[in-house]
């Protein structure tokens, strides 16, 4: 067909009339798990479904959740110790922020136009102003964490004018995926060569020296320094380890006198996790220039995240009629979400959110350290702090090495493949056998994450550590080749019937 308005008139028709009718809300609610599987393969990803698929989640659908608690469509209940990777501090659905989202719909109030000052952006930055320390007072709100660092970052460049290009980060990082805050990520997690930030650097975390030496490596000829900025996550969420206290303050002696940006990253550890509000707290006197957060700043119901800026920086940076608009995204301090956030911080702050986490750590840490020493052979430390603790799975089980046979070349090149697998049999043991949700860390030594929400009881604590007890009491030649038979064989590609055949048979 040639004729360019009978070409037009198809189009016409092709969109008016999809082929096939359109899904609905409603459609959603009761799509079989078969159809999801399908329309995931077919438009969202099928490596997606596969690596669900081996941990042994692929196959269930959620009906709802609430607390710390998951209940699929079956009606088998999950107790989510994952926390939602530090979204679900206020675990799932808490009441006060379905009613908050709730009042916030039926006033019909309006989020779109930024024509107008919007009472809740001003009433949640006097908050966190009036929640953190010293003068970090001036708030930005995007909805992410990765554009959270990116704001932060722009903000510091900005703060010197363009006129240094240095920025450092750890080499454990993690600041989210975005070509700028993953140019900062040093998380094997994302290791494809993507361009990025130019002037990146990074020193060993948690080491002084090779953190002056960072700085050294940045003098510029007349003795002062080409550092603009250093993002740093005083605890690293997915290592589990924190900076010492002397590490954390000599960085930020060290940033002063240089007149560098100190960003601390608490994405993942703000709003209690580790026992503190946000995890630097607990230093008195230690003050980052610009601190971010995300995840339980929307006490899970809300995409927000924000940057806070200390005014001395936030001011010479953008407080100028030129600058004003010079960051900004289209969705940044939208109305249900900074509602959210603002309910979500009082809950927090109400509740008493670091010292319930102080109480959950205090269980889990004994707990998990006890399991340590009962299970030698497959465990081969624990560390953590408040409700965020890990527990290190030993990679050196002989059984690992007929699991290897069964995977894809691209995995067992990968040099935490063994690590990866051992560490998935124990997750997907804890998920089939006993209705625990758990995650590994993205980041070296992949550690089994338990980061249950803050609203978790003793009984859901002592849930966890019986199950997983229960799961290591099997030993890893079992879990491994359950692992293999069950989850393994029939989501991952193998490499050969033939092979997958003999490793599972012994
Ligand atoms: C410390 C830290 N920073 C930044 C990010 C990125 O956040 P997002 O995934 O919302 O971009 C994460 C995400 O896990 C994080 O843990």
């Amino acid at each position: 067909m040639t004729d360019p308005r009978a070409q037009q008139a198809q189009r016409t028709r092709q969109t008016r009339r999809p082929r096939q009718p359109l899904f609905s809300v409603d459609d959603c609610e009761r799509m079989p798990a078969r159809q999801v599987h399908d329309l995931y393969r077919q438009y969202v990803s099928r490596a997606q479904v596969s690596l669900l698929g081996s941990f042994g989640f692929g196959q269930d659908l959620v009906d709802h959740a609430e607390g710390c608690w998951i209940t699929l469509r079956d009606g088998r209940r999950i107790l989510d110790f994952t926390g939602g990777i530090g979204v679900l501090n206020h675990g799932h659905n808490h009441p006060r922020l379905l009613a908050a989202r709730r009042r916030f719909a039926d006033r019909r109030v309006m989020e779109v136009h930024k024509n107008f000052l919007s009472p809740y952006v001003a009433a949640l930055s006097h908050n966190l102003a009036r929640l953190l320390p010293g003068d970090l007072s001036i708030s930005y709100f995007p909805n992410s964490g990765a554009e959270a660092v990116e704001g932060a970052v722009k903000l510091a460049y900005k703060y010197h004018r363009g006129h240094r290009g240095t920025v450092l980060h750890s080499d454990i990082s993690f600041h989210g995926k975005l070509l700028g805050a993953g140019s900062l990520t040093a998380s094997p997690e994302v290791d494809f060569p993507y361009p990025g930030l130019p002037g990146t650097d990074h020193f060993a975390y948690d080491d002084p020296e090779s953190f002056a030496l960072a700085l050294e490596r940045h003098r510029t000829g007349d003795g002062g320094s080409d550092v603009y900025a250093v993002v740093l996550e005083p605890f690293s969420a997915s290592s589990v380890r924190a900076c010492s206290a002397e590490f954390l303050y000599e960085v930020r002696r060290l940033c002063t006198e240089r007149d560098i940006v100190l960003i601390f990253d608490e994405v993942y550890t703000g709003w209690g996790r580790t026992g503190t509000l946000f995890h630097f707290m607990r230093h008195p006197g230690l003050l980052p220039d610009v601190l971010t957060t995300s995840k339980s700043f929307g006490g899970g119901k809300a995409s927000i995240s924000g940057y806070v800026a200390r005014e001395p920086v936030f001011r010479a940076a953008y407080d100028n009629l030129a600058d004003a608009t010079l960051h900004s995204t289209t969705y940044y301090g939208f109305g249900e979400e900074t509602a959210t956030a603002l309910e979500a911080v009082a809950v927090a702050v109400e509740d008493d959110y670091p010292a319930r986490a102080v109480r959950i750590g205090e269980r889990l840490g004994d707990g998990l350290a006890d399991l340590a020493a009962r299970h030698r052979a497959l465990v081969s430390g624990t560390c953590g702090q408040g409700a965020l603790h890990g527990l290190f799975l030993n990679d050196g089980n002989p059984a690992l090495d007929r699991l290897l046979r069964l995977v894809p070349s691209s995995f067992v090149r990968d040099p935490r493949a063994r690590r990866k697998l051992i560490t998935a049999a124990v997750i997907a043991s804890l998920y089939r056998d006993f209705g625990v949700l758990a995650y590994y860390g993205s980041n070296h030594g992949l550690p089994l994450i338990a980061s249950p929400p803050l609203v978790a009881g003793e009984t859901e604590v002592e849930l966890f550590l019986q199950a997983l007890d229960s799961v290591l009491e099997q030993g890893a030649g079992r879990l491994l080749a359950r692992f293999a038979k069950d989850v393994l064989a029939q989501q991952v590609p193998v490499r050969g019937k033939e092979a997958r055949e003999q490793a599972v048979a012994r």
